[in-house]
């Protein structure tokens, strides 16, 4: 399996170490060629540290062009930016072989808006990773209305062989999925902490030490199926009615606006320079990169569906 990573920022290097790792060949290029160096320099660390032998699976290239040839997929992580997105795929489109997949890391964007009027679009689509990828394994796969399903259905098959979890989005939605419930939970955690119900910090805490244990190997579905004897049914029979009422009145828009913002930020109380925010950020990466692991050697697939 070859692969071409476009964009050697915080997604592509990221996506790179995922490819390789899996053994896939992996040519990783940059409109800018100090990204491509300080992602190489990061790359050689990344895989020296690991004592992963798999660095060798990477190839840096200063042109696109060269970066596409003879590729199975290319994984795109330009800039957030409709018209760019545009020009990129125009480019893809052109240059990678026949049967190649052109997948967008796009977080928001979606893919009708910069394939519309390629020739090849019905091998497009966004595959939307959570960053970083190469620590948590979910993709969002979703097509434009004229994606080939078999287009996803192979896209599906190389990221589980690359060790990643893809989900399918059956049409285009703003946020696709991970963000809407992300958005969900924010919206309702704004409102509790800016009406001065909890603190930002025991709030947090719910999510950390309660509902986040679960969710880490379980969805909203599988938890409730156990949360009642007769499961899912029986659940929603004995408690949706009180779900009901508690989602009646959703949190109002202004939960986001500048006076909320700041009674949570008041409530949060901490405020860390970039320094400590960098710190914290690679202390995050490692607790994740245990939870995978963890993970791994739990991985019971007869217990999992
Ligand atoms: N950062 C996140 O948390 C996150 C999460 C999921 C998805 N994404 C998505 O991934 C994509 C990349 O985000 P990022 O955070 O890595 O951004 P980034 O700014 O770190 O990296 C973008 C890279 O693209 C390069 N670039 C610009 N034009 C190019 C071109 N024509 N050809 C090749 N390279 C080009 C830039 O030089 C830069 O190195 C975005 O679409 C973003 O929405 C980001």
């Amino acid at each position: 399996m070859k692969i071409a990573v476009i964009g050697a920022g915080l997604i592509g290097t990221s996506w790179a170490i995922v490819f390789a790792r899996a053994g896939f060949s992996v040519n990783l290029t940059d409109i800018d060629q100090s990204r491509l160096a300080a992602a190489q320099e990061h790359l050689a660390r990344v895989f020296h540290s690991a004592g992963d032998e798999n660095a060798g699976n990477l190839a840096y290239c200063p042109m696109s062009l060269e970066a596409v040839s003879g590729v199975d997929l290319v994984q795109e992580c330009g800039p957030e930016d409709v018209a760019l997105k545009q020009c990129i795929f125009a480019e893809l489109d052109r240059h990678a072989p026949e049967g190649a997949i052109l997948a967008s890391s796009s977080s928001s964007i979606v893919a009708s808006l910069f394939t519309r009027d390629l020739a090849g679009r019905h091998r497009c689509l966004v595959a939307h990773p959570l960053n970083p990828p190469h620590l948590a394994p979910l993709v969002e796969l979703c097509g434009a209305p004229w994606t080939s399903p078999e287009v996803i259905e192979r896209a599906r098959d190389v990221y589980d062989r690359a060790g990643q979890a893809p989900i399918v989005i059956n049409r285009e939605i703003e946020g696709f999925v991970l963000n809407r419930l992300q958005a969900a939970l924010l919206a309702e955690a704004l409102r509790l902490v800016g009406d001065g119900v909890v603190s930002a910090g025991d709030l947090d805490r719910t999510v950390s030490e309660g509902l986040g244990l679960r969710w880490s190997f379980l969805g909203p579905f599988a938890t409730i199926e156990l949360n009642a004897p007769g499961g899912i049914d029986d659940y929603l029979h004995r408690y949706g009615s009180a779900f009901r009422n508690i989602t009646a009145a959703p949190p109002p828009s202004d939960v986001w606006e500048k006076e909320n913002i700041e009674r949570v930020v008041e409530s949060w109380g901490k405020t860390r320079s970039p320094e400590q925010l960098a710190a914290r950020s690679a202390w995050r990466d490692r607790r994740l990169e245990a939870l995978r692991r963890h993970k791994q050697s739990q991985d019971d697939s007869q217990m999992k569906e």
